[in-house]
Parts: structure tokens; sequence; C-alpha cells
């Protein structure tokens, strides 16, 4: 006799399961797709201890006949395909009849199912030991599947179970996950008896969204919209200044359905790659049409992971449109007032475009006499110079910023509060400028200045500071001594393993305790950045310059200084946001201003 044995039908199914069932969620996620495809309009999911005790999905759609409500715990039933053409042409979530044969293999399962044209309903109970039992029981058209004890009969895998808060987040994913591409059905969520979410059918996607993630992250999101004859790209993708560090709200939809892809999340990456800080991750809903027989959804039992026929293509066009709808909204590097007026400031455009327009006032003079700290300081009892404070190879587009200013109020109305920010006039309110994120993009400017052209960072010398460093980290800032040196350090070898630093680039505001941690965290820079600085490491390593400056950035501390602020920012390419997508200035609207009283 040979060694050769067919599985059992049960013990298949048990092998099945181990793919298509890791865990309660992937029953939820597998009952909740049944239900979609099966046509409701309202599901209603019931979970007890994580799906631990008991998974229950309730939907109104289609029902089956007595005979279906057995069948569909057979491997291979579905109602779903019937020709392999069809496998090429797959329009509902399941095809592969495989979901309830393995649900049943590792759990105790009751079905309650009707048809609209049948009177009575038909309950299947499935428990390992006694097989199957069917009855005729009253119920609602629709199914009611009840999902218990799952793993009672794989201990292995009931163990390898996560805890509670862990395994009921992965439902909550599953379910968010189905719910988010169906705004016209109705989903519900309770677990231990407390409804979790409810969701109630709703007018779009966006609006499905808000309900399931939040109302923040929709005011937080951009349309992104691209149409080709290989693919449809809809969606939205989250502002670059509401990335998080924790990867959360990253959704890919194919012909509704979810699916994983590192692939694509790098081409939304991409598109992003300058407007963040490396390790923060933006939201995106982002949903695919193409033609179905050009992707394979077939190439994992979970069907969550997708081949595309032409997924370089993809690829292209995904990131192309990510970084339109950036761009369109003016996170670009160039300042696109109109744009910004319509999107970024309904009501305020018009304090923008002060600054934007032609014909534009004489600048403003200034009375470094005054402090806007000493009530009574005059603007008139001393000479008043022009502004002109460009340094460093920095050219001030003082045609913008001539526009801030009233010139004859200009002096009284530079306020510093807190230390933190620049208040000032303009004609429509008031504009509010971070100042230390206007010292992040100025010093990102100067530094990706400096690594890219060799342009060169102006300095601030410093009473002599030494400071003790290992060989090693001498070494590393002999070896970058040029581009630090270009980059407005003045630092020298005073030793062996110490350095003295004469210097550092405006705008750092280093006492010497300061220039100890400074040096530290530029050694860092350097030993991660290393020599070869491609164009995406300059970016990125002058970002992180601008923030070693920025931390202890100057505050401003008289009006020219101010002004000196404002001429800098106003200069750089994009003095709205930092380099991470972060806002610098805003405007604070008379209308605003109004509503409050
Ligand atoms: N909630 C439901 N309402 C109506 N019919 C259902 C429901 N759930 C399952 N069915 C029927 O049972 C069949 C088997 O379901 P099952 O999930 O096992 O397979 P499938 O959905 O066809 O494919 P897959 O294994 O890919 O999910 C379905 O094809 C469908 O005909
Ligand atoms: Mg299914």
């Amino acid at each position: 006799m040979g060694r050769l044995k067919v599985l059992s039908a049960r013990l298949s199914n048990m092998i099945a399961a181990g793919e298509v069932v890791q865990r309660p969620a992937s029953v939820v996620k597998e009952l909740l797709e049944n239900a979609v495809d099966a046509g409701a309009t309202q599901v209603d999911v019931v979970i007890t201890d994580a799906g631990r005790t008991l998974i229950q999905v309730i939907d109104d759609g289609s029902g089956m006949s007595p005979s279906d409500a057995v069948l569909c715990f057979e491997r291979h039933a579905t109602s779903k395909i019937s020709t392999p053409a069809d496998l090429e042409n797959i329009l509902t979530y399941g095809f592969r009849g495989e979901a309830l044969a393995s649900i049943a293999a590792v759990s105790e399962v009751t079905l309650r199912t009707r048809r609209a044209e049948d009177e009575t309903a038909t309950q299947v109970v499935i428990d390992g030991g006694s097989g199957v039992k069917t009855s005729t029981v009253s119920a609602p058209v629709g199914s009611n599947f009840a999902v218990r004890n799952l793993f009672y009969n794989t201990p292995a895998r009931r163990k390898f179970l996560k805890s509670d808060n862990v395994e009921f987040k992965h439902i909550v994913e599953e379910f968010t996950r189905v719910a988010i591409p169906r705004p016209d059905i109705a989903f519900t969520l309770s677990h231990n008896g407390r409804e979790v979410l409810g969701l109630r059918k709703a007018k779009s996607l966006k609006f499905r969204i808000q309900d399931v993630i939040g109302r923040g992250v929709v005011g937080d999101v951009v349309d992104i919209l691209a149409d080709t004859s290989v693919v449809k790209i809809s969606g939205f993708v989250g502002r670059p200044e509401s990335a998080r560090k924790a990867l959360g709200n990253q959704y890919f939809f194919v012909g509704g359905r979810y699916f994983r892809s590192p692939y694509l999340h790098k081409a939304v990456m991409k598109a992003y790659d300058e407007f963040i800080t490396e390790g923060l991750t933006p939201s995106y809903f982002i949903f695919l049409d193409v033609d179905p027989h050009s992707v394979d959804v077939n190439i994992h039992p979970t069907k969550t992971e997708i081949k595309f026929e032409d997924d370089n293509l993809i690829f292209q066009v995904l990131s192309a449109c990510v970084r339109e709808a950036l761009g369109r909204n003016s996170f670009g590097a160039s300042l696109d007032f109109d744009r910004e007026v319509a999107v970024e400031f309904p009501q305020t455009g018009q304090g923008l475009d002060e600054y934007k327009g032609q014909n534009l006032s004489p600048l403003p003079s200034i009375d470094p006499a005054y402090n806007p700290f000493i009530p009574g300081s005059s603007a008139d009892a001393a000479p008043s110079r022009p502004s002109s404070y460009s340094q460093g190879g920095l050219s001030a587009n003082k045609q913008d910023y001539g526009k801030l200013f009233q010139p004859s109020v200009a002096e009284q109305d530079a306020l510093v509060v807190d230390g933190r920010y620049v208040v000032t006039r303009s004609a429509s309110g008031l504009m509010i400028v971070n100042i230390r994120r206007a010292w992040e993009r100025i010093l990102y400017e100067r530094a990706l200045g400096a690594l890219t052209d060799g342009d060169v960072v102006s300095q601030t010398a410093l009473f002599p500071v030494q400071v003790n460093v290992g060989v090693q980290e001498r070494m590393l800032l002999e070896e970058n001594a040029s581009l630090l040196s270009s980059l407005g350090f003045d630092i020298s070898a005073a030793g062996p393993d110490s350095i003295v630093v004469g210097g550092v680039p405006e705008g750092y505001n280093c006492d010497s305790a300061g220039v100890e941690r400074m040096i530290g965290d530029l050694l860092l820079i350097l030993s991660d950045s290393g020599t070869a600085l491609q164009e995406v490491m300059q970016q990125k390593t002058a970002s992180k310059f601008a923030m070693l400056g920025s931390v202890n950035a100057r505050v401003p501390d008289s009006p020219v200084a101010v002004h000196h602020l404002l001429d800098m920012l106003f200069a750089c390419s994009n003095s709205e946001f930092t380099s991470n997508g972060r806002r610098i200035v805003s405007i604070l609207g008379t209308d605003e201003i109004e509503k409050r009283f």
C-alpha cells in the first residue's frame, strides 16, 4: 500500500483555514465582504471578547435558499463565478468559495438566512463534533452569521492570539476597509454590548471617511484625480502638515476592494518627498479603477495583495497626480497666492493680496530706536533708515515684503508675542508669523543653497568655545570642513579630540552651553549623511540643518530685527511652509476678528 492519502474534507478545510482565517478580524472581513456581495444596505457587526467568544454579522441582503444555506459551507461553493472567464472579470469581493468552509472548520457557526421570496428562514448549525443541523425558523430577510469559539479545535492558534485590545484593533481595521468604499451601505460595529462605530449611509466617500476616521482628518485632505487609459485615480491625500509618525490612515482600493501595496505606497511617498520629514507618513484614501482584466486579485488567499498588469505606469500616474494635488494646493516650492487665496485662506485672501500684487508701495522705513516693548518709544524721534538687510548671498524680495506693511504704521505694528510669533498689521487684519518656523525655512534654503550650489551662508562670530569630542568625531568634522564653512560654521581642531567653534550660521542662537549640544547634533547629521550627498540627501540634510538652527532660533528683539527676519523669510522661494510642510504665516482676517465679538 502506498503512503499517500487524500485528506478528509474536514482536515483540508482546517488547513485552508490557516491561510484565510488568521485571527478574529479575518472572520469579520470575510463575513462583511459576503454581506456586501449579497447586496445588503444595512450590515451590523456584533463582537464579544474581541471575537474570541462571538463574531456575528447580520445583513439585509439577498439571503439564501434552504439548500444554499447548507451548501455555502462546502469548499469551492460559490455563486459568484462559474467559468474560467469569470475569473478574469471579478466584480465581487468573493469568488473562491473558501471563506465559509474555512471559518466553519475552526469555529462553531450558526447561520439564519431568508430570501425575500421565502416565508420562513433556514437555520444551519455547524459544530465540528455533531456535524450540520438544519431547521426552519422565523427571521427577517437577509443573513445572520454567528461564529462562536473561534479556534476551539486549534489550540495553538487560539494561544497565538494577541490581547483583546490588539485583536479588536484588527477588527476595526478590517471593518473600516470594507466600510470606507461603500458609503451607500449603513454599518454598525459593537463590542461587548457597546456600539463602537455607527455609520449611516453617507452622501459621498468624503462623508463616509469623515464618519469613519474623524472630522479632523477630512478637513486635512485634498482631492486627487487622474484619468488615463490605464487607470483612473481618485480620492484624497493628507496635507503634509498633518502627516503623523505612525502608519494609520493609508488606504488603497481598487474597484472598491482594499489592498495593500508597499510599491504604490512608495509612489505616494515620492510625491511627498520634500514636504514632510523622514519618518512621518501622510494619510491617504486612494481609489483606483482599472480594467478588471488587467488586475489579478487571486495571488493571495486573503486577497489583500494585488497584481496589476501595468504597475509601473500606475506608479508614475499616481505619483504625478499626488504631486500635482499637493502643488495645486500650494505646498509647492513657489508661492501661488491666487490659488492659495482660494484654498487656504477662504476668508482672508485680501490680506495676502497685499503682498502679491503689482504697483508696490515703497519700502517702509524703520526706526532702530523703537522698541515695541517700551511704550512711547517713538518712531519719529530717530531718523529712519531704509531697509536693506540682504546677507549671505540672499537677495531679499523686497517687493513682496514691502507690501506687508502700511508704511506709516509699520513701526507700531510689529510685535513679538511670547517670543514665538511676530504679529504685524496687514490691510485686512493681522499677519502672524511663527518665528521658529520662519527661521527653519530661511535656514533650510540657505543650507540647501550651500549644499547644492556652493553658496556661502553668512556667519555670526562667537566668543570661541572649545568642545571636547572624540578623535573620530574630530576627524569627521575635519573631513567636512569646507562644507561646514560654507554652511556658516567656523570650526577648527584644537587638539586630537577637541575642536573650537568660532562662529555659527546667522540665525543660530548659541551660547556656550548650546554650542556643545549643537556640535553633537551636527555630528549626528554628518555621520548620517555621509559625504555622498545626492539631491534627496541634500534636501533632507538641509532640512536637518534647518531644524538644528531653528531650535535655538534668535527671537527678533527690535523692529529692525523683525523687519530683517521678515525680509529674509519673504525672500525664500516658499515663505508659507517649512520644508516639511508646516505653516509659517497665517492671516487673521478682520472678519475673523469681528466674529469673535
Ligand atoms: N451574507 C450572505 N448572503 C447571501 N449569500 C451569502 C452570504 N454569505 C455567503 N453567501 C453565499 O455563500 C457562498 C460562499 O461564501 P464564501 O465566502 O465561502 O465564498 P465566496 O464569497 O463565494 O468566495 P471567497 O471564498 O472568495 O469569499 C457565496 O458565494 C454566496 O453565494
Ligand atoms: Mg466570501
